[in-house]
C-alpha cells in the first residue's frame, strides 16, 4: 500500500516499569500474594527537599472498592516516609473527610467552593489531616452540584487542574480520591493527575467493567492529559486462604501483566474499624498486617515513580 504523507501512528505507550526483580530473591523466595516472584522493594528515598508534586487519582467506577481507604492509607503511608501529602476528596459522599475524622456538616468551605468560587483559594479550604504531613481537602454533598454546574464553564475539564496548580510546588504526593462514577468529576480528576492507580476488589466481578475505565484513561490522555498514565492496579480486600481469591488474582495478573502491584490489600475489619475511629489504619493499629501492607505498597509506587 504506497505510504500517505501523515506521519507514522505513535506507538502505544510503555507499561510503568515493574520494580527490578532480585534474581536470587526471585530464585529462593516463594511466589508474593500475586503468584509473581516477589521483588526486594527498596525503602524511599529521604528527601532533601519538597515538591513539585506528582498528581495520582485513585479511580474505579466500581463502588465499594477501596479507592477511599488506599487514598486515606497510601496517603498516611507515604507521610511516615517524609513525603509531603494532599488528600483530596472529589466525592459528593465525603468518605474521605468523614474517614479523617471530620464532621461533614460542619465545614465551611470545601473543594466545591475552591471549584465554583474565583476569591476562594486553596488557603481558604486545605485544611491539617491529623497527620503529621498530611493535608485534605475535604468535600460534602455540596460537591454533587458542581457536577451540573461545570458544564457550563469553560475549560469545564481543567477545572481541578487550574485550582490545584498553585499546591503542587509544596507537596510530594497529591491523592486524588474519585467517586464510583466516569462522570465529569472524574474526568477532572483524570485531566490534573499525572498518574492513576486503579484499586480492584479480589471478587469475581472485579473486571467487569474495567475496559470501560481502561477506555476513559485513554480518551483523557489521547484528548486532555497525554502526561496521565497508569501507576498500577491494586489487589484490594484479597483473601489468598480460597481458590476463589487466588483465581481471581491469577486473571488479574493475566489480564493487567507487570501494572498488577506486587503489594496485596487483604480483607481485615481493622479498615471498617479505623474509618469509625477517623484515622488511618497506620495510626489506629500501627502494626496490623494492614497497615504493614500499606506501608509496602508506598514503597513500591515509589520505587514505580522513581523508575518512570
Ligand atoms: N482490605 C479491606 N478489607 C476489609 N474491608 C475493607 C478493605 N478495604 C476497604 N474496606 C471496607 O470496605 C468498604 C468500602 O471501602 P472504600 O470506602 O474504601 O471503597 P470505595 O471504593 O472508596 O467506595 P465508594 O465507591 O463508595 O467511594 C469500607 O467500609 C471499608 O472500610
Ligand atoms: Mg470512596
Amino acid at each position: 500500500m504506497p505510504a500517505t504523507n501523515l506521519p507514522p501512528p505513535p506507538a502505544p505507550p510503555a507499561k510503568p516499569a515493574a520494580p527490578k526483580v532480585d534474581a536470587a530473591a526471585a530464585r529462593n523466595v516463594p511466589p508474593g500474594p500475586t503468584g509473581r516472584p516477589m521483588p526486594v522493594i527498596p525503602e524511599p528515598p529521604t528527601l532533601d527537599h519538597h515538591g513539585p508534586a506528582r498528581v495520582v487519582s485513585m479511580c474505579n467506577q466500581k463502588g465499594g472498592v477501596g479507592k477511599t481507604t488506599t487514598t486515606i492509607n497510601l496517603g498516611a503511608a507515604l507521610a511516615e516516609y517524609g513525603r509531603k501529602v494532599l488528600l483530596v476528596d472529589f466525592d459528593p459522599q465525603g468518605s474521605l473527610s468523614v474517614g479523617l475524622g471530620m464532621n461533614p456538616h460542619q465545614m465551611d468551605l470545601t473543594i466545591y467552593n475552591l471549584l465554583m468560587q474565583r476569591d476562594v483559594t486553596l488557603h481558604d479550604v486545605v485544611v491539617p489531616s491529623g497527620i503529621e504531613g498530611m493535608d485534605l481537602l475535604p468535600s460534602n454533598i455540596d460537591l454533587s452540584a458542581a457536577e451540573v454546574q461545570l458544564v457550563h464553564e469553560v475549560a469545564r475539564e481543567q477545572t481541578l487542574q487550574r485550582v490545584l496548580a498553585p499546591a503542587l510546588p509544596h507537596y510530594d504526593v497529591v491523592l486524588i480520591d474519585c467517586q464510583p462514577s466516569l462522570g465529569l468529576l472524574t474526568v477532572n480528576a483524570l485531566t490534573a493527575s499525572d498518574g492513576v492507580i486503579v484499586p480492584l476488589e479480589c471478587e469475581y466481578f472485579a473486571l467487569r467493567g474495567v475496559a470501560l475505565l481502561k477506555n476513559t484513561i485513554d480518551k483523557v490522555s489521547e484528548r486532555l492529559n497525554p502526561r496521565l498514565e497508569i501507576d498500577g492496579v491494586l489487589g484490594t480486600m484479597f483473601d489468598g486462604r480460597t481458590l476463589h481469591g487466588r483465581e481471581v488474582m491469577a486473571r488479574l495478573v493475566e489480564a493487567w501483566g507487570d501494572t498488577v502491584f506486587h503489594t496485596v490489600i487483604r480483607r481485615t475489619v481493622k479498615f471498617s474499624d479505623s474509618t469509625v475511629a477517623g484515622e488511618p489504619i497506620t495510626t489506629y493499629a500501627s502494626s496490623s498486617s494492614g497497615a504493614v501492607a500499606y506501608r509496602q505498597l508506598a514503597k513500591e509506587v515509589v520505587a514505580r515513580w522513581s523508575a518512570e
